[in-house]
């Protein structure tokens, strides 16, 4: 295998000679950002949409992107070229630098710390096909989850609550109302209609989700963004939950409790059907 080249700070270099500062604020606070973009077919996946939730995250947290729109996008281009990556991931990620500890921020002058990589990625399609179970987790997050930020504690302590007991997934929810998966977004579907939590501080507004919606929409399909309760998802005909990795995974058990048949909804094969074909269309691979 060849040896990965990373980008760190305006270069590219090879992994192990990619160094972090130990003052870098991305390690020390978490103060930063980052994205997970998909690559199908060496072609990027809703590359822009992306890359412009990246810089409305560094909006939110006053944070500086130091390079522009199109310079940091065909550094994502240029990864996937020399990486040779065909079914894949890049991971992206901007902290605000590097300066002694302090908890406000630093000077004007301090740029932030860009780094990317790449990692090769198969579509998940057994779990596609026959559906994942998940837990529910009460969701302790703090209230600015539409941010893509780096501090994912709140995230990473129920994705193990979960996945330590055999789940593929946590599906969070503050008091009785659902807000989203660990690291995806949660869907249901009662009487034909697909529900998800609406793009609110509580959650991340995620590109899958977008793609999601604009499918259901295109194809007349019903999708309300309106908040759903514990009850109503357990009692749901369908439950999926939908990210830039498990695409559209269904759920076909939370906890002990068997939804639907106990095997992937009507619907949510539809979708995956509409989202393959999307994919297909986008990055010229063959679909499901
Ligand atoms: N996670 N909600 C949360 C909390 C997430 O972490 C993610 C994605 C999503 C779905 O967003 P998208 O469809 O844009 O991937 C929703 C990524 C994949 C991760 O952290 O690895």
């Amino acid at each position: 295998m060849t040896v990965e080249t990373v980008f760190l700070n305006g270069e590219f270099v090879k992994r192990k000679d990619a160094k972090v500062d130990i003052e870098d604020r991305g390690y020390q606070f978490g103060d930063g950002i980052y994205e997970v973009i998909r690559v199908y077919n060496g072609e990027v996946f809703t590359m822009d949409e992306h890359m412009e939730r990246l810089y409305q995250s560094a909006e939110k947290m006053k944070l500086k992107i130091p390079f522009e729109f199109k310079e940091l996008s065909s550094i994502v281009f240029k990864l996937i070229e020399v990486n040779e990556v065909q079914e894949g991931s890049v991971y992206m990620q901007v902290s605000r630098g590097i300066s002694p500890r302090q908890h406000h921020f630093p000077a004007g002058d301090v740029s932030g710390s860009v780094i990317a990589y790449t990692k090769e990625m198969k579509r998940p399609l057994k779990q596609m096909q026959e559906g994942v179970t998940a837990m529910l987790v009460e969701d302790i997050r703090w209230l600015r989850c539409d941010i893509k930020s780096l501090n994912l504690l709140g995230n990473l302590l129920a994705k193990e609550e979960a996945a330590s007991r055999g789940h593929f997934e946590a599906i969070q929810h503050r008091g009785e109302t659902v807000t989203e998966g660990s690291s995806s977004n949660a869907f249901i579907v009662k009487d034909g209609t697909i529900f998800t939590h609406p793009a609110t501080n509580l959650i991340l507004n995620g590109i899958t989700r977008r793609v999601i919606k604009e499918l259901a929409d295109k194809n007349g399909v019903p999708f309300v963004e309106k908040t759903f309760t514990v009850d109503e998802l357990l009692s749901a005909e369908e439950i999926f939950i939908a990210s830039t990795t498990s695409e559209v995974m269904p759920v076909v058990k939370v906890d002990d409790v068997t939804i639907g048949q106990g095997v992937p909804g009507s619907l949510t094969t539809k979708l995956q059907e509409l989202f393959s074909k999307r994919i297909k269309e986008d990055c010229k691979v063959q679909a499901v």
